[in-house]
């Protein structure tokens, strides 16, 4: 197999003559082809096998140890005007950067095959799909990518159609973290990523192309790519209602895609479209429609068990990647929180010893195909997608951030994104549990300075007058004992219940200066599990650390200068003004 579009074929002729494979294979996402390479992998030590009597079709991968999330302080995007890129990203000059990362490719697939994967992010008949390929020399990238994206044959039909697709170029080189960086070039539609194996960095349709890439063209186009879950949500009378969320990596999005209402809650129902991007189009009557870019969940495996997320749990039984969990001994995978089993063997390949810290690497993760969610909706293929009523953001919060609040109207929702915060994870290298400014939960991942992002945001009110309502969530507040106050998980519903009741203007809230919170009659808590006063504790506003919040807020934003539109400031202005007044 190769291709009749000669851009692709000379592309690929001359990745060949710089990386100097041994052979090169265009993958065309056969079952045949995968079998193939998982033995090859299995011969290799890529993989191994878990058992398969009780986990058919399940494999482990173990990375390099220093190669296990994504890494930020070395992913650059490479406009022309460092200004472009903004001060949310790490700029290098497009030639420099060039030069710096083609030097490392040199003769690195020596020994290697090189192979070529033609992928669709979105479903393959929709209008806002987009097509890329990725060049890799890594089997389990590719393996990631047939679960991940839709790839082979059918996209590479569309896109000798087209014409047009992202380049991505992909190597683990020698997994020398000082010869590992992850480069964008947004006006190039060329990514260059070498040194590392982890999803983030290696799996180039996700991160990459769906967010930084797709950002960069969204904003040129007047459309969104953001870092979302989308779930519909069916009451017992059959109604379903839409909602898009964006909360940082490792903070809940495949957990609530895939929700199981609580048992106070008979006749819900919840379907999931995506649980990590979301890429949003005005339609014709200025309704904002979501379709999820992928076909697959890379998810955090740790805190997976039947009762927090029997969805995710269910689905990893079989047909599944796992990789830097740990393994019992009779070679099950295993994890924290899992409530099943003992740990036989580290995420290391060595005997565990509880000493030496969890089993299972923390940001340990599944990859599993999106058809095996038992709630996987059926408008999870629609080309058009599906009509959003609401846009949630939220992040992890011991404190200050109640619950949930909803903005006052479009304008306010976006200075609510931009002044998102969370606790850093484990999902990307570095601090763990550090409050930093994620606006939109996009800081690691939006292509372009985030001012003109705002003011893209901003747009959309010029747009259209039936745009969502927006709200902020956070699950993770804490008591003064560290114990969560809200039990999460399943009882998020009552929740998304509020909002949706908000949507079709069902109920009164409260106004504050942050924004309207509920009623707290208005959260159903029939059958909750919660202690005495907590959800008064969840629903209040201090008004000294919101006046904090704010000075931080308003410095954050400020830090970019002139760009920052003056309609966000506006904002920022409006409810410091009205948190000053209040006691
Ligand atoms: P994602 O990376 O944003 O998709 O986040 P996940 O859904 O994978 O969740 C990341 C971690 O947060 C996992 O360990 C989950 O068990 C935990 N988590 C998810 N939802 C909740 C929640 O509602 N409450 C609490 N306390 N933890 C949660
Ligand atoms: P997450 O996705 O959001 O599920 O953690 C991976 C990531 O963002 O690194
Ligand atoms: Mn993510
Ligand atoms: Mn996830």
């Amino acid at each position: 197999m190769t291709t009749r579009l000669a851009a692709l074929a000379d592309w690929v002729d001359s990745v060949a003559t710089l990386t100097k494979p041994d052979q090169i294979h265009w993958c065309d996402g056969s079952d045949a082809e995968n079998q193939r390479l998982t033995e090859e992998m299995l011969a290799s030590g890529v993989l191994s096998e878990l058992d398969q009597a009780t986990y058919p079709n399940c494999y482990l991968h173990l990375s390099d140890p220093s190669d296990v999330a994504r890494v930020e302080h070395l992913t650059f995007v490479c406009t022309p005007e460092r200004d472009d890129a903004g001060p949310n990203n790490h700029w290098m000059a497009p030639a420099d950067a060039h030069a710096k990362i083609d030097a490392l490719f040199d003769g690195a697939m020596r020994g290697r095959t090189l192979y070529v994967i033609p992928y669709c992010m979105g479903p393959i008949d929709s209008p806002y799909a987009r097509l890329g390929v990725e060049i890799t020399d890594s089997p389990y990238v590719v393996a990631n990518m047939r679960i991940m994206t839709r790839m082979g044959q059918p996209a590479l039909e569309r896109i000798e159609r087209e014409g047009s697709f992202v380049k991505g170029l992909h190597s683990t080189g020698d997994l020398d973290p000082e010869k590992r960086f992850i480069m964008h070039f947004p006006d190039e539609l060329t990514i260059k990523s070498i040194g590392s194996g982890y999803g983030g960095n290696a799996l180039l349709g996700k991160k990459c192309h769906a967010l930084r890439i797709a950002s960069y063209q969204a904003r040129e186009e007047g459309w969104l790519a953001e870092h979302m879950l989308i779930v519909g949500i069916e009451n017992p009378q059959g109604e379903t209602s839409y909602v898009a969320c964006a909360f940082p990596s490792a903070c809940g999005k495949t957990n609530l895609a895939m929700l199981i209402p609580p048992e106070s809650h008979p006749g819900w129902k919840i379907w999931t479209l995506g649980d990590d991007i979301a890429w949003l189009h005005l339609d014709d009557n200025g309704q904002l429609r979501a379709i999820n870019p992928e076909s697959g969940y890379f998810g955090v495996v740790p805190g997976t068990n039947a009762k927090t997320n029997k969805n995710a749990y269910d689905m990893i039984q079989s047909d599944t990647i796992f990789t830097n969990v740990a393994t019992t001994a009779d070679n099950q995978p295993w994890w924290e929180d899992k409530k099943e089993g003992e740990p036989a063997t580290d995420w290391h390949g060595k005997p565990y010893v509880a000493a030496n810290g969890p089993a299972a690497h923390p940001n340990s993760r599944f990859t599993v195909s999106a058809t095996k969610n038992p709630s996987y909706s059926s408008l999870a293929e629609a080309p058009d997608g599906v009509p959003l009523s609401a846009i949630v953001f939220g992040g992890r919060r011991k404190e200050l951030a109640p619950l949930v609040y909803e903005a006052r109207d479009w304008r306010h929702g976006v200075l609510v994104g931009a002044g998102v915060a969370s606790e850093t994870t484990a999902a990307a290298t570095g601090a763990v549990g550090v409050v930093r400014r994620d606006p939109m939960a996009m800081k690691p991942f939006c292509g372009y300075n985030f001012a003109d992002y705002w003011a893209h945001w901003l747009s959309f009110a010029d747009r259209s007058t039936k745009l969502p309502r927006v709200f902020h969530v956070n699950w993770f507040r804490q008591d003064e004992n560290g114990k969560f106050l809200w039990p999460g998980f399943g009882d998020n519903l009552r929740v998304l219940r509020w909002i949706i009741d908000r949507c079709e203007q069902r109920v009164e809230a409260n106004e504050t200066p942050i924004g309207y919170l509920p009623k707290p009659e208005d959260i159903d808590t029939s059958g909750l599990n919660i202690r005495e006063g907590a959800l008064d504790a969840l629903l209040s506003v201090n008004a000294e650390q919101w006046r904090e919040e704010m000075t931080a807020v308003g410095e954050y934003l400020n830090s970019y200068g002139d760009r920052l539109p003056a309609a966000l400031k506006e904002e920022h202005a409006k409810v410091t003004g009205a948190l000053a007044k209040s006691a």
